[in-house]
């Protein structure tokens, strides 16, 4: 490997690395806008200038574009290499509006943290400027091509990376534009990563326009749960409103990058009607009240229809801690049953490839990008995991064969991302004998136990795409507690209460229930039927863990306290409430878990305070901000 020596430090790189990606790798950043880890080098900006003093290569140049070689001596604060990034950027701002006070940008713009290190503080040019004409994107993102300083990144990651068609660059020399052939939403399963990965200020969130600035926000590392692939991201919320999600970068996850639902997607968590008090009967009392009332009425079912009446319900969307607290919560008030899943064929289909990935190679996304061969088995991608469908792309770009299996395998998944395809039907027509490292991406949602056992005998990485967050992490407790799906409870008719944690169960299945209660944060059905309701936090307002589709577990942070949002909370002429008080109002929600075991504690138990214990406890003190750890088999 190359020894190369940057600004007097000694630096050792793999054949390849170019000399921008030295110096990051010794925490030295030199100015870059057209380079990106993701996407590489364009070589179009011209800021990343540094000198070269000594060695094979002398004078300045790109460093960017310029691999490491042996006894380079590199300078990047040469005074030549300085002057002419400043010169560069200065040019670059000619046409640039200067608008950083009134520009959404302003605070977490590269453009003007990189112009103003660089000392370009006063405008000479005094023409007049280029202007452009926006388009309309649609309802999430903002355009305002005149901050385009022509970096090529956002038409890179969406063509090349993404294989989207409907946006790109038109024109030429000083009238370079970049956009649609006309208005309109972009069409990729990906477009939201414009906002990010452009430099400047062209395409921002129009979600959250104008909310905050980048030093207002409350944030942390947080994981997305619209599917189970765990990507992690850092959600953005200002006065107990959720207002933007970004993509957090994680190598061994989802690398750079979010899909557009994970991004977009509506959670509920700033909906003024959700559930933020407890309720009995309808009617708003103190936690203590509530909790006591559910327990007794528990006692009332019992005396009513015999031991054996009572079935707790979670969900694969529930964190880890909440799974494993419904457990302590079933023994504490013998509840009949314990049912991690609603749905009986989830509930097997998931076990059954949970079990399957103990024993086999599971596959990452990262996997799945370096694959030569991609199987995806019964799955539409753009539902069951999109950014799963973006490392198929990067596979496929690599020269890997992509085939498609199954009646659920349909032809537009490929459409969506520009990738070729085989479509074939039976996963024995594939010849992966003759792969190296061939993966099968599999879905749950449209498979069964059978499909599942096929499977144990593929010479390949496997990859399951379950429906829940903590998908995984629910069929362990599930297997462990031996569970049952809520459909096979209640089907013994001797079901007659029910307690829902977080659990989508469909009315018609409440309405066999004389009794119900709910701990939720969502307006679900069990909330509409339920006579107790326990309101809880969502994901962005509490600390919690998840294990993702491959057997990762990986730690979340709280974003922001709860509370309802300041602005359903204004008094006419909009001001914020006058009234002093030290509790936010609709603050007083609890995290699912902490409700459980003080439940558990009320019915004579000990408090937990700790969930992740025993085969969990290396998780409690994962750093949220790692690659997360794989959870090993028991
Ligand atoms: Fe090197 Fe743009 S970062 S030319």
């Amino acid at each position: 490997m190359p020894k190369l020596i940057i600004d007097n430090i000694e630096v050792v790189s793999p054949e390849g690395t170019t000399v921008l990606e030295a110096a990051r790798s010794i925490g030295i950043t030199i100015p870059h806008f057209c380079w990106h880890p993701a996407l590489g080098k364009a070589g179009a900006c011209r800021v990343c200038a540094v000198k070269l003093l000594e060695g094979p290569v002398k004078g300045i140049q790109m460093s960017c574009m310029l691999p490491v070689q042996e006894g380079m001596v590199v300078s990047t604060d040469d005074p030549e290499a300085m002057e002419l990034r400043r010169l560069v950027i200065e040019w670059l701002m000619i046409n640039h509006p200067h608008d950083c006070p009134v520009c959404d940008e302003g605070g977490e713009c590269q453009l003007q943290d990189f112009t103003i290190a660089g000392g370009h503080g006063i405008r000479r040019y005094s023409g007049s400027k280029r202007t452009h004409l926006n388009q309309d994107l649609g309802s999430f993102i903002e355009h305002e091509m005149n901050r385009c300083i022509q970096c090529y990144r956002c038409v890179r990651f969406y063509q090349e990376y993404a294989g989207g068609g409907d946006f790109g660059v038109m024109g030429s020399a000083g009238r370079v534009y970049y956009g649609r052939f006309k208005d309109g939403q972009p069409e990729s399963l990906f477009s939201g990563n414009l906002v990010d990965i452009c430099p400047t200020g062209v395409f921002t969130d129009k979600t959250a326009r104008f909310r905050a600035r980048y030093w207002d926000y409350d944030m942390a590392s947080s994981i997305c749960t619209i599917c189970s692939l765990g990507c992690n991201t850092t959600p953005m919320a200002r006065y107990h409103e959720l207002l933007k999600v970004t993509a957090r970068h994680n190598e061994a996850v989802n690398g750079w990058f979010i899909c557009d639902k994970g991004r977009f997607g509506d959670l509920g968590v700033n909906a003024p009607d959700r559930p933020r008090l407890p309720l009995v009967e309808g009617r708003e009392v103190g936690w203590d009240e509530a909790l006591e009332t559910l327990l007794r009425r528990l006692g009332e079912i019992e005396e009513l229809y015999g031991t054996g009446s009572l079935a707790l319900v979670g969900s694969s969307a529930n964190s880890l801690e909440s799974g494993i607290l419904l457990a302590e919560l079933a023994t504490a008030v013998s509840a009949a049953a314990l049912c991690y899943f609603v749905d009986e064929n989830e509930a097997a289909v998931t076990l059954a490839a949970v079990s399957l990935l103990e024993t086999a190679v599971s596959a990452s996304m990262p996997d799945v990008e370096q694959a030569d061969c991609v199987v995806i088995l019964e799955s539409d991608l753009r539902e069951e995991g999109p950014m799963m469908l973006l490392a198929v792309r990067q596979a496929w770009k690599q020269g890997a064969p992509v085939f498609l299996v199954g009646k659920a395998a349909t032809l537009e998944q490929a459409t969506a991302v520009g990738i070729e395809v085989i479509a074939l039907g039976f996963i024995e027509e594939v010849p992966l004998g003759i792969f190296a490292n061939p993966v099968i991406i599999c879905g749950t949602k449209n498979s069964s136990v059978s499909d599942i056992a096929i499977l144990a005998l593929a010479e390949a990485k496997l990859a399951f795409l379950f429906k829940g967050a903590n998908s995984y992490g629910t069929a362990v407790l599930s297997r462990e507690q031996a569970g049952i799906s809520f459909q096979k409870a209640i089907s013994t008719g001797k079901i007659k209460g029910v307690i829902a944690v977080e659990a989508d169960i469909p009315a018609e299945l409440l309405a066999q229930m004389p009794f119900v209660a709910a701990l939720d944060w969502r307006v679900t059905d069990p909330v509409r039927s339920a006579r107790i309701i326990l309101p809880t936090t969502s994901i962005v307002e509490m600390d919690g863990t998840f294990i993702n589709f491959e057997g990762r577990g990986q730690r979340f942070n709280r974003v922001m306290t709860p509370g309802l949002p300041l602005k359903d909370g204004l008094e006419p002429g909009g001001h914020p409430s006058r009234a002093h008080s030290r509790l936010v109002p609709g603050g007083d929600v609890r995290p699912a878990w902490q409700v459980m075991a003080e439940l558990v504690r009320l019915s004579g138990g000990e408090l937990i305070r700790e969930p992740l214990s025993g085969r969990w406890r290396g998780l409690a003190t994962l750093d949220a901000d790692g690659s997360g750890v794989k959870v090993s088999p028991p």
